[in-house]
């Protein structure tokens, strides 16, 4: 690694001095507040940990782009708290077991996948590379890694399925115009996805603080690529996604309909033979009423802290959510995962699998492909090593009993 100067050591020694002080412990998520440090890494091959790629992600992009990614709502407590959380949980490990092989595949909807590990949708990826979604999609692809692409991305399902060499799953925000949910769902199923995930964590809308004040530092003429604010101009902002072309969108208010209820479930069911997945369910409840409306699987998610101000982490939410679903149907989770020991600790408590989203997205920013897949290498690296260490040879072997929760 690095040798710094003794300049370097200096400032980092009063950056540290001065993130440890209660007034940025306030302000700023600590793992993001590293990348004020000046030691970014030149290469994929550098880096230490994914957080890295987080460093070179915020002195790469624009700003605006880079306050996409970072925010979170309101104060950012959930964004803060999502990390937080796995400091609840501790690993307890078992020792003398032969853990020469280690097998981290997992089965979902009876097909295979060499790892837990899952790429969750988000949009405009080409905000963050030029070869954006595409370059996730060669990623995945040589990676083996499950992709979902988001509704508003700025690749079309098609392209990214050429690139990925395989159906991905389709995340859906269905808007409130019925013709589009319907058109969307459709395209989606023609181009071969299996599987739909229905976005439903953001109903109520969504006050990102964080993106705004990055913005304003952003001093670029921002319509020249795009218009619109998601919540408040949706069909401005939806007009120029590929997925969107040739619809008309002049009636959409919303990305998502403030009506949609468990009915609404129904009315997808009857639209298409896809496997129905939930994504944004965080309660025992709403785990319980999804199996009785027939979902066919869960994604514990509050949207990586973009949704509503909760204050609450999914890790601390999946447990009730597997309680209620009781293994009738699979549970993922995202929010927040940055480490081995944080996916370890997630299957442990009854996940099937875990989605990443700025991870990757900071890869994308920093090194286009290259940094996706340096990305997906380290978090499966970790996931191994800690597999090893609890003496867990698969997947199905990390049970509750290896975490404990503590409230501190
Ligand atoms: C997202 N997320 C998201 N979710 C979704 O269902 N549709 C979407 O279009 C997007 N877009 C999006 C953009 C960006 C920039 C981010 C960071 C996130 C949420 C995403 O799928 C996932 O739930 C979180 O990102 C998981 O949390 P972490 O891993 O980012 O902490």
């Amino acid at each position: 690694y690095r040798v710094m100067t003794q300049e370097q050591l200096n400032r980092r020694r009063l950056l540290k001095f001065l993130l440890a002080s209660p007034f940025f412990a306030g302000l700023t998520q600590l793992d993001a507040a590293w990348s004020l440090l000046d030691d970014v890494i030149s290469s994929p091959e550098e880096a230490l940990n994914v957080f890295d790629f987080e460093a070179v992600a915020r002195n790469t992009l624009p700003p605006a782009h880079y306050g996409y990614i970072a925010t979170g709502v309101d104060g950012d407590a959930t964004l803060r708290a999502n990390r937080e959380g796995f400091k609840h949980f501790q690993i307890r490990t078992r020792r003398l077991i032969d853990v020469t092989d280690i097998d981290m595949s997992v089965e979902i909807f009876g097909k295979k996948w060499d790892s837990p590990i899952v790429i969750a949708p988000a949009g405009s990826q080409r905000g963050f590379h030029p070869d954006g979604e595409v370059a996730v999609a060669r990623a995945a692809y040589a990676k083996k890694h499950l992709q979902i692409l988001s509704t508003v991305s700025s690749t079309s399902v098609e392209e990214v399925i050429e690139a990925r060499q395989a159906p991905v799953w389709y995340q859906l925000y269905p808007t409130d115009q019925r013709p589009i949910a319907r058109a969307l769902i459709k395209r989606a199923e023609a181009a071969g996805c299996t599987v739909l995930v229905l976005t439903v964590d953001i109903q109520g809308g969504s006050n990102r603080e964080t993106e705004k004040l990055w913005a304003k530092r952003d001093t670029r003429e921002c319509s020249a690529c795009h218009e619109g604010e998601v919540f408040t101009e949706p069909k401005a902002y939806i007009a120029r996604k590929p997925m969107f072309e040739g619809l008309n969108v002049s009636r959409v208010t919303a990305i998502a309909p403030l009506d949609m209820t468990w009915d609404y479930i129904k009315r997808v069911r009857d639209l298409t033979s896809m496997t129905l997945v939930i994504k944004g369910i965080v309660t025992k409840e709403d785990a319980e009423l999804a199996v009785e409306h027939g979902v066919d699987g869960i994604i514990v998610s509050n949207h990586g802290g973009r949704g509503e101000e909760s204050g609450r982490a999914t890790i601390e939410s999946l447990p009730e959510v597997v309680e209620g679903v009781q293994g009738r149907i699979p549970v993922m989770v995202d929010g927040g995962f940055r480490r081995g020991t944080d996916f370890f600790k997630a299957l442990a408590l009854g996940a099937d699998a875990v989605a990443i989203g700025r991870p990757y997205l900071w890869g994308l920013g920093a090194f286009g492909q290259r940094g996706v897949e340096a990305v997906l290498d380290i978090l499966r690296r970790e996931l191994q090593t800690i597999m090893r260490q609890a003496g867990t040879l698969t997947i199905p072997q990390i049970s509750r009993s290896h975490v404990v929760h503590h409230e501190s």
